[in-house]
């Protein structure tokens, strides 16, 4: 009885030291203790992703939100189930959006620097660059989830009206030329 409780305790003992960092001076960690999910690394059953409510206020009704930083992309403001996913050949982000269009609808028009090669500087015209085409890689909805960390950046802005519009186009070369 003794012995296998001494066993089972050496082997609780062993098990917990292969979890522990041994850090400088005379502190050790647990894994669990360390990073943001305070979990063990080796198991994902208790793991949830962060998911977070997203608007389901329609296109033309939805507000604006404020530039995360000068020339970010904008956050999506409405709800756009019924427009994913982009294929080939339907991209329901163009009909409103396309500058065209865009002031009709109350949309924000697509930039110019998406119509540019900015490898090359190229003007397209009113041809879109194909590196632009599937909008959500770059443009996301805003949920509603908590950050596991708060986040203390505060994007900075030289003029008020970049709070909710774009230049990039006419700054890109600042300070080059
Ligand atoms: C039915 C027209 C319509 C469609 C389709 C549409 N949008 Fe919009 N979008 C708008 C309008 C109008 C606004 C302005 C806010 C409002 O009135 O809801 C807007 C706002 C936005 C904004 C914020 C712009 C800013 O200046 O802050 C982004 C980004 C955006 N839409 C991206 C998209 C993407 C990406 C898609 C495709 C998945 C899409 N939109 C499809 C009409 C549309
Ligand atoms: C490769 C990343 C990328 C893709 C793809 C992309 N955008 Fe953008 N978008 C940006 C960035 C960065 C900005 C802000 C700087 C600028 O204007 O170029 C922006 C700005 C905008 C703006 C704000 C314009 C203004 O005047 O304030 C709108 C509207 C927009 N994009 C719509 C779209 C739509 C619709 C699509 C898909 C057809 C799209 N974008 C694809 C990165 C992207």
């Amino acid at each position: 009885m003794k012995k296998a409780f001494l066993i089972s305790l050496s082997l609780i003992m062993f098990l917990g030291m292969a979890n522990l960092i041994h850090a400088d001076g005379d502190e050790e960690y647990y894994e669990e203790e360390l990073g943001i999910r305070k979990q063990t690394i080796y198991d994902e059953k208790n793991i949830m992703p962060a998911t977070g409510e997203k608007t389901t206020i329609e296109a033309g009704s939805s507000e604006k939100f404020e530039r995360a930083f000068e020339n970010s992309p904008p956050l999506i403001s409405h709800d756009v189930t019924d427009m994913l996913p982009i294929a080939q050949k339907d991209n329901l982000c163009l009909d409103c959006h396309i500058p065209e269009e865009a002031v009709s609808m109350g949309a924000t028009p697509i930039p110019k620097s998406h119509f540019t090669e900015l490898g090359t500087g190229k003007d397209l015209g009113d041809k879109l660059d194909g590196d632009r085409y599937n909008c959500m890689q770059c443009h996301v909805i805003q949920t509603t989830a908590t950050p596991p960390v708060a986040n203390i950046f505060k994007g900075e802005f030289r003029a008020e009206e970049q709070k909710y519009r774009s230049n990039l186009i006419d700054i890109l070369n600042e300070g080059v030329e």
